[in-house]
Order: C-alpha cells, then structure tokens, then sequence
C-alpha cells in the first residue's frame, strides 16, 4: 500500500497533534454519546490495547465468541478522534457499532473529550504509564508507525517528549489532567499500568465493581490468561499485526510489555501521593537528559 508522507505537528488549541486527529475535529466534538458507552482513555502507548481487550472480553467473550477470532481489537474499539477523510473514520465506525455497551478509545487530553460524554454521564477508563516506559514505547512505535512523524534520533526524540512536542501533546498535561478531573468524577476510573502488571486480578476487580460487572472466578481467569502479554502477542486480532500502517519490520507492536523496574522501585517506594510518583518518574528522565547534554 503507497502511503502518504509522514505528517508534521502543529499547535493545535495549545497541544501538538496531527491531521488524523484533528480533520474530523467538528464532526467528533458533537459525538453523541449514550449512557451506557465506555471511554478507554488514555495518552498513547500507556496499554489502551490491552485494556481495550480486558473489556471487550469481560462483555462480550461469551456471547460473540466469532468476534474475538475475526474482529481485530482496534475495530472492537474504535478510535473516537481517527480520520483519513475519504477513506474512514473512527467516529463513523463507532456510531456504526451495533453492540451494547459501545466500547470506545480515545487519546485525548481531558479538555478536548466531546461534552455529550459528560453530559451523558459515560463511565470512563484512563490508565496512566510511567513517563520513562511510555516515551521508549512511543518512541519504538513512531518508527514503525508511517502515518506517525518522522521520530528522529532517540535523544532529540527525548528531548521532545520533555518538551511535550508529541503527538497528543504533553505527557505531563494528559496524565495530570485527567488526574484533576476525576477527583470531581467519580465516573472515571484512573488505573495505572504498573498497578495492571503487578496485581493483575486486584486491577480487574477494580475494574469489575466500576463497571458493575460480577464474573464468575473461572470467567475472570479466563479473562486474565487471554489477556497475557503473551497471549495477546500471538493473537493477530490482538497484537496489531492487522493493521496496514504498522512496519513490524521495524519493530513489533507489543515489544516488552514490562515496566522499568528502577522507575517502579522508586515510585513505589516514594510517598502515595500521585504527584510524587510521577514526579519521581519525570525527574529520573530529567536527570539523563542532563547527562546527555
Ligand atoms: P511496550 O512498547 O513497552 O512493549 P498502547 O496499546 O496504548 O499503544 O500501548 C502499547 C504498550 O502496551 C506496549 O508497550 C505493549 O507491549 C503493552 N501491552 C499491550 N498488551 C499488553 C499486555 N497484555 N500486558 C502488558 N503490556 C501490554
């Protein structure tokens, strides 16, 4: 397939983004929501697909076992903001789905969600990931993703996701915006990657009782063993392999899927307080950015 060049960042209302996510701008923002719907929120690279795939199958495992086998996730799951005008976009395939509750991704910072969802009072998932892990995530995933731009080398790479110039603009904003917003939202569930490897089933708990769901014990092993790094790497509906823009020449979708445990040691070690954790997290990256110089 002939692609496009790779597109530029721009300033978009104060956050560096890309055309795809902002040429169906007018169109997404009076997005019609449904109570029922299901925001999985997150800033790129943070386990949006691993989360997503932890949810289509607490729904619909059992009665549509043909969609796990023929469906690929990001399908499942549309992705709100997406357009490539002419050809498709992410919040046409969402109003086209004909399963209930729709399960819908999105990247984007608290401030540009669509209002329908708040209005309609949707439940909504964000999971945060450590800066460390998500800036080489990001990183591995801008080379082999051609409809992403050019990432450079790895220390200017950094040195832009210090400064916020990625695409969903500043690691810092998203993950302290949506922080600040569910303190008054008690329908967003702000989980963290770290939280999801370490206590896998303490997280799905959580994630039942904020969804209202009550699985058997079987039906939530089930759930955890398909949604093993493992599993999902060798699932082709799963591991983006699907997916026409991705180059696995360059590297595999699902690379490591492991935290960095000097980061984890640290913020676990640190106070509880949110800030702190990430503070921590940021500093570390701070502090080899300074070596480099
Ligand atoms: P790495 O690049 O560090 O391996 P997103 O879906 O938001 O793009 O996030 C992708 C990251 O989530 C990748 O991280 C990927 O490996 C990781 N991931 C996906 N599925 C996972 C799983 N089942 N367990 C742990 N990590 C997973």
């Amino acid at each position: 397939m002939d692609l496009p060049p790779r597109p530029e960042l721009f300033d978009f209302h104060g956050v560096s983004m890309i055309p795809c996510f902002t040429d169906n701008w007018e169109n997404y923002q009076n997005f019609q929501a449904r109570p029922d719907d299901i925001l999985i929120a997150t800033y790129p690279k943070a386990g949006t697909t691993w989360v997503s795939y932890i949810l289509d199958l607490l729904y619909f495992r059992e009665s549509l076992e043909d969609r796990q086998t023929t469906i690929p996730i990001y399908e499942r799951v549309p992705f709100l903001e997406i357009c490539v005008p002419g050809l498709f976009s992410g919040k046409d395939q969402v109003d086209n789905l004909t399963t209930s509750p729709r399960l819908i991704k999105t990247h984007l910072p608290v401030q540009f969600v669509p209002k329908s969802f708040w209005e309609q009072n949707c439940r909504i998932v964000y999971v945060a990931r450590n800066a460390k892990d998500s800036v080489v995530s990001f990183f591995h995933f801008d080379r082999m993703n051609k409809a992403q731009p050019e990432p450079g080398d790895w220390s200017s790479y950094l040195k832009r996701f210090m400064d916020g110039k990625m695409v969903f603009g500043s690691w810092y904003e998203h993950v302290k915006g949506w922080w600040e917003k569910q303190k008054s939202h008690p329908n967003i569930l702000y989980l963290f990657y770290e939280d999801l490897i370490e206590n896998t089933e303490e997280e799905l708990d959580k994630l039942c009782s904020f969804l209202g769901l009550s699985p058997s014990s079987e039906s939530k092993k089930q759930v955890m063993e398909k949604a093993l790094f493992d599993n999902m790497k060798n699932n082709k509906m799963a591991n983006g392999s699907a997916d026409a823009v991705l180059d696995f020449k360059i590297s595999p979708f699902m690379r490591k899927g492991l935290p960095y445990l000097v980061v984890v040691f640290v913020y676990k070690s640190s106070s509880d307080f949110f800030g702190a954790k990430f503070y921590r997290c940021s500093s570390l990256i701070d502090q080899k950015l300074k070596k480099k110089r």
